[in-house]
């Protein structure tokens, strides 16, 4: 008998050990993944409460900003005023930062002083484009207020719903490139207006589009487009592999540079097309094609150009799996064919360059 309970009693504390390490693993995941810079806060919210606005985790901040300045560094950048928008990673920086700093990198803050943020949804589902109603985003590197005007004016259209305070909390979508933009505009005055973008039908992302497009030729608008590329492997739930490209992580560069391509192209029909054919996994996928759209109802020539491709691992196996990110800037196009910065755009072209994984964990999606 003793000898059972014996081994009942170490049954029971395997269980136990299995339990605690899943709950570091999950607890550990989430700190470091989802709320890795976790930086939302909301004005009302806060005074209504008659407490103090302050971000829900501290996180050092001499090291972020330090960390950002880095990448910044590194990517080698000339800012340019002819930058209007870009599309950037939002993974926990320790997967995407680096590769962000190509986004970021490019802007020039001079003349910006409001940045329409457009990011997908992760847990919240709506067919519609969704509007913040806090009034700070804070940063551990510096408030970044909510322009309540346009807002306001896009309340008035009718067109976009309001997103309730817990799903713009949740959401890291945007959050993710608040501390960049922070750094970016760090001594200059500029505000954000933030629209979830959800699960769009085509005929959405070209309504918002040609909706959004007329904040387009203001030089004084720029737009941070969110999205991560491929998530591939089962957990994903995607995997698909063109063995004609050599390994796996072959097969899954060259299916997000098609994506890549074709929405430096500009147009939003085949980008749709290239979705439907491969269903590549590219989370920010009604963003970016809200934001062709924009490009596209314009009136002035914007082209978008990827300067940086990474991905979390290189996937091997089937049971591998890894997020790719990608970084671009979307540039006027100057007309003069001796300007300088059309020359540097025609000439420019990708960077390959594929890191080692950063860390064995996943990447968040
Ligand atoms: C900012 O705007 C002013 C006035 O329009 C212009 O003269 C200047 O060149 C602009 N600076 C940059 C960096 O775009
Ligand atoms: C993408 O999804 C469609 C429809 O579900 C399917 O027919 C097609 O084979 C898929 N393509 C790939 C490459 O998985
Ligand atoms: C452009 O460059 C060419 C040759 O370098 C020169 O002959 C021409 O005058 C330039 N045009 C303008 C508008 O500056």
């Amino acid at each position: 008998m003793p000898q059972v309970a014996l081994i009942q009693l170490l049954q029971i504390a395997w269980l136990l050990s299995g339990l605690f390490v899943h709950l570091l693993v999950c607890y550990g995941g989430k700190l470091k993944i989802r709320k890795f810079y976790y930086v939302l806060a909301h004005d009302m919210h806060q005074r209504n409460k008659g407490m103090d606005v302050r971000p829900r985790m501290q996180w050092p901040t001499k090291k972020l900003s330090e960390e950002i300045e880095g990448w910044l560094r590194a990517s080698g950048l000339t800012k340019s005023p002819h930058v209007r928008g870009v599309i950037a990673p939002h993974a926990g920086y320790s997967y995407s930062g680096r590769a962000a700093a190509y986004a970021f990198g490019n802007i020039d803050p001079t003349n910006i002083t409001r940045v329409f943020l457009l990011g997908p949804s992760h847990h919240h589902y709506t067919p519609k484009c969704a509007l913040s109603t806090a009034t700070v985003y804070k940063t551990p590197i510096g408030d970044l207020p909510i322009d309540l005007e346009v807002i306001e004016e896009l309340k008035a259209s009718g067109k976009l719903e309001l997103m309730d305070i817990i799903v713009d909390e949740a959401e890291h979508s945007m959050e993710m490139h608040l501390p960049y933009l922070a750094k970016v505009f760090e001594g200059h005055q500029v505000k954000v207006v933030p629209i979830l973008v959800g699960a769009l039908k085509a005929e959405s992302e070209a309504m918002y589009g040609q909706f959004l497009a007329k904040y387009v030729d203001d030089p004084q608008n720029f737009f941070s487009v969110s999205s991560d590329f491929c998530h591939w492997g089962s957990r994903f739930k995607y995997m698909h592999y063109d063995k004609k490209h050599g390994a796996i992580h072959k097969s899954i560069e060259a299916l997000d540079r098609m994506g890549m391509d074709i929405i430096e192209t500009g147009n939003p029909d085949a980008f749709k097309q290239y979705l439907s054919e491969f269903n590549n996994t590219i989370c920010g996928r009604h963003p970016i094609s809200v934001f062709l759209h924009m490009l596209r109802n314009c009136p002035i020539n914007i082209k978008i150009n990827f300067l940086r491709y990474e991905q979390s691992s290189q996937c091997k196996t089937t049971r591998d799996s890894s997020v790719s990110y990608a970084s671009a800037a979307a540039k006027v196009v100057i007309i003069s064919p001796n300007d300088s910065d059309t020359a540097e755009m025609q000439s420019s072209s990708y960077i390959d360059i594929l890191r080692p994984p950063p860390q064995t964990q996943h990447p968040p999606l």
